[in-house]
């Protein structure tokens, strides 16, 4: 199974495509950690990416669809989760020529729903885990033991370089422009699914598991 997480910035991708890599043995691909790698790599094109991901702009479509042909060559699992790609109309048609050639298809596109409000409490109150990636949240979701990773132990709990304001701002511009269009893309396509976002984590969950569940 190949699936699209798709939504703005904090709807909850990449803490529900954590979950399904454990329950179903997907594997995630998400260019905003591979960028982040990226960044942290001290490489030319990590300090390319740096500057326009800090301001929350969109780094290339080349860039990230070099990206995401690498891993789906490298990568092996039961199925990829996209998230946080695609996000432009080019990068849909990219993916879905890469797919057909490796004799594959996107199985569903998952939309979260979430309004500004909600997103904007999310990513202020966000932090994970610099060792394993889990995702936290001041009030929704709190590390069990205060400053201590609940899965790895880790005490290297951060907040991310863009979730602030000023570049918060800047990301939805950029969702509503250039990504918000694939979901009519993918809605004439007849592979879009919709998840209200805005219910919580646990219940966000078990309708993806539906969805997924249904498909044969
Ligand atoms: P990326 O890393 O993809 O960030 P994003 O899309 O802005 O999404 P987020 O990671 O902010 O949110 P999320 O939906 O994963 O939410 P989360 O689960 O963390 O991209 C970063 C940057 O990289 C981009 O700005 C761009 O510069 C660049 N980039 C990446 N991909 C690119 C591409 N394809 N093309 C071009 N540039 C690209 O949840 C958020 C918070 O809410 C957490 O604290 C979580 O605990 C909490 N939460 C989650 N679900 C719930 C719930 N149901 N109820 C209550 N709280 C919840
Ligand atoms: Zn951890």
């Amino acid at each position: 199974t190949n699936i699209i997480l798709l939504g703005p910035p904090g709807a909850g991708k990449g803490t529900q495509a954590r979950r399904l890599v454990e329950e179903r043995g997907l594997v995630q691909l998400s260019t905003g950690d591979m960028l982040r790698e990226a960044k942290s790599s001290g490489t030319e094109m990590g300090r390319k990416v740096a500057e326009v991901m800090d301001a929350g702009g969109l780094v290339t479509d080349e860039i990230v669809i070099g990206l995401i042909e690498e891993k789906l060559k490298t990568e092996k699992g039961k199925g990829f989760i996209f998230d946080g790609f695609p996000r432009t109309l080019p990068q849909a048609d990219a993916l879905g020529e890469l797919l057909q050639k490796a004799g594959q298809k996107i199985d569903a596109v998952i939309e979260l729903r979430v309004d500004d409000e909600a997103l904007i409490d999310r990513i202020s109150g966000r932090y994970t885990c610099g060792n394993c990636g889990e995702v936290y949240h001041d009030r929704s979701k709190p590390t069990k033991v205060s400053g201590v990773c609940d899965v790895c132990g880790s005490t290297d709990l951060r907040r991310r370089a863009d979730d602030n304001a000023e570049s918060l701002k800047q990301r939805l511009m950029e969702y509503y422009k250039k990504t918000s269009p694939l979901i009519g893309y993918y809605y004439a396509l007849r592979m879009l699914r919709t998840v209200d976002g805005l219910q919580d984590i646990e219940t966000v969950a078990r309708e993806i598991a539906a969805i997924l569940d249904g498909l044969q």
